[in-house]
């Protein structure tokens, strides 16, 4: 590969869900490849690339009030400056008018386009924001990823479902799977690299089928089970609907894969999930709750909540505050509905007064808060299993680490760190917050 970037330096500011952050290491990837180097900010890049997210108005302002501070670098220096992502996608060329300063926009599917793009004297503004409906492989050696111990890995983009709040499927496509052959590939690259855990991502995993030979989710969760050296498995996003039995049989029964599961929920009220799209029920949803904590009893499981959706009643408010104490989810995301353009409920009347829709977050997030310090403290005193991660980043005397549930714990030890970070470690939990465990190490396993 000809290094035509030799000499630059990029950066790379990264919006949005982990599909986002593999991204960016994909990008990263293909950069060095082609000769450029990775800076340590924006002071110091000749290229900066901002990958963007489109899901809620909020992460659009983000962007925006970050391009502000672009602007005026661009005043004192020669850099060039690109949008790629989500909002790239959905603005194209209005993005560029709003934005004079930006050289080029780049959608999801076309990144591979970055070296040629850069090489080229960027005279003229560039955008190209095409589907593709093959899988672009990266090769894995040539991914330059953030964390030492979890690696992300792409098994499928896009999504069908048309949830009518939502604007993945106009900017990130219709589904598109990735062959099984290049996933376990990848993984098994990862495992001799010294990986621990490998989180499968993509919008809607469940809905997985292997291009070349029709395999589905379980059978790939069984295969991926089996690549040697991986110690954890963890996948997301599941879209209820498509959450089966064979799916939690496949979980329960495969060693590697981790008792957890983000599962969204979006509402506790069935007239809301219809208006939503959703295509499944109150009952249904905590009928699959039931039988996974049937299959797994200690299964963690997390949810997404919208409050604040077009026409959502007080009475239907309560039924979500309702469910939650029901389920009792080891962790929400909680968020005030934003309307977003394309999608269907941006239609109708976003009825829901603003300060209600404040009203309603804080309550749910009070609650929450409530339910998960409530189950925290029934941790103190026993000793967890915790894949180490790095040292925490609030306080430097701590490690952080997860346990298979997904929770960060925070502990305290005598090691160092070359020691302790990729390893499992028995932390004695003694303390807790709503939002992390805190405790010692007892010995490493
Ligand atoms: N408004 C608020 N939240 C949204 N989400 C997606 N679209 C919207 C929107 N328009 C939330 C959903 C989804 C998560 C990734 O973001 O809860 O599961
Ligand atoms: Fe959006 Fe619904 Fe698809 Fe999830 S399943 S990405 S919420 S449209």
């Amino acid at each position: 590969m000809a290094k035509v970037l030799k000499n630059l330096r990029f950066f790379i500011h990264t919006f949005g869900c982990q599909m986002n952050e593999n991204d960016s290491e994909r990008i990263a990837g293909i950069l060095t490849r082609a000769g450029a180097q990775k800076s340590n900010g924006l002071e110091e890049s000749e290229i900066i690339i901002i990958n963007t997210c489109a899901v809620r108005e909020k992460s659009e302002e983000k962007l925006y009030s970050y391009l502000g501070r672009l602007a005026s670098l661009k005043v004192r220096k020669k850099v060039i400056i690109g949008v790629v992502g989500c909002v790239a996608q959905l603005y194209r060329l209005k993005l560029l008018e709003k934005k004079p300063f930006i050289d080029f926009v780049l959608g999801p599917d076309n990144y591979d386009k970055l070296p040629q793009i850069l090489s080229d004297d960027l005279g003229e503004k560039f955008i190209s924001t095409t589907w593709c409906r093959k899988w672009h492989e990266v090769p894995p050696e040539v991914i330059l990823r953030e964390n030492s111990v979890s690696a992300y890995v792409p098994i499928m983009e896009g999504c069908n479902n048309f949830c009518s709040y939502c604007i993945v499927p106009f900017t990130r496509g219709r589904e598109k799977y990735r062959p099984l052959r290049n996933i376990i590939h990848e993984i098994r690259f990862l495992a001799k690299e010294g990986f621990k855990e490998i989180q499968l991502l993509g919008q809607n995993v469940n809905s997985y089928v292997d291009p070349e030979t029709g395999k589905n989710f379980s059978t790939l969760l069984r295969e991926v089970n089996r690549v040697d050296g991986i110690k954890w498995v963890r996948f997301i996003t599941s879209h209820p609907k498509n959450l089966t039995f064979d799916i939690a049989q496949a979980m329960k029964e495969t060693e590697k894969t981790c008792h957890q599961l983000h599962l969204p929920l979006q509402s506790g009220s069935s007239s809301v999930l219809k208006r939503m799209n959703r295509e499944y029920t109150k009952e249904e949803f905590l009928e699959k709750v039931r039988f996974l904590r049937e299959f797994m009893p200690e299964i963690n499981l997390s949810t997404d909540i919208i409050v604040g959706f077009p026409g959502e009643t007080e009475k239907e408010f309560r039924e979500t505050l309702a469910i939650l104490k029901e389920i009792r989810f080891a962790n929400i995301f909680s968020f005030r509905y934003s309307p977003r353009p394309l999608t269907a409920a941006s239609r109708v009347e976003n009825d829901v007064p603003f300060e209600e829709k404040k009203r309603r977050l804080i309550e749910v997030q009070q609650l929450q808060k409530e339910l998960q310090l409530g189950k925290h403290k029934t941790f103190i005193g026993q000793v967890m299993r915790a894949l180490c991660m790095g040292k925490s980043k609030k306080d430097h005397q701590l490690f952080s680490g997860r346990n298979e549930g997904y929770q960060v714990v925070n502990f305290r030890s005598s090691k160092a760190q070359e020691k302790l970070i990729g390893q499992f470690v028995n932390v004695l939990i003694t303390g807790c917050g709503p939002y992390s465990l805190y405790g010692e190490e007892r010995d490493s396993c």
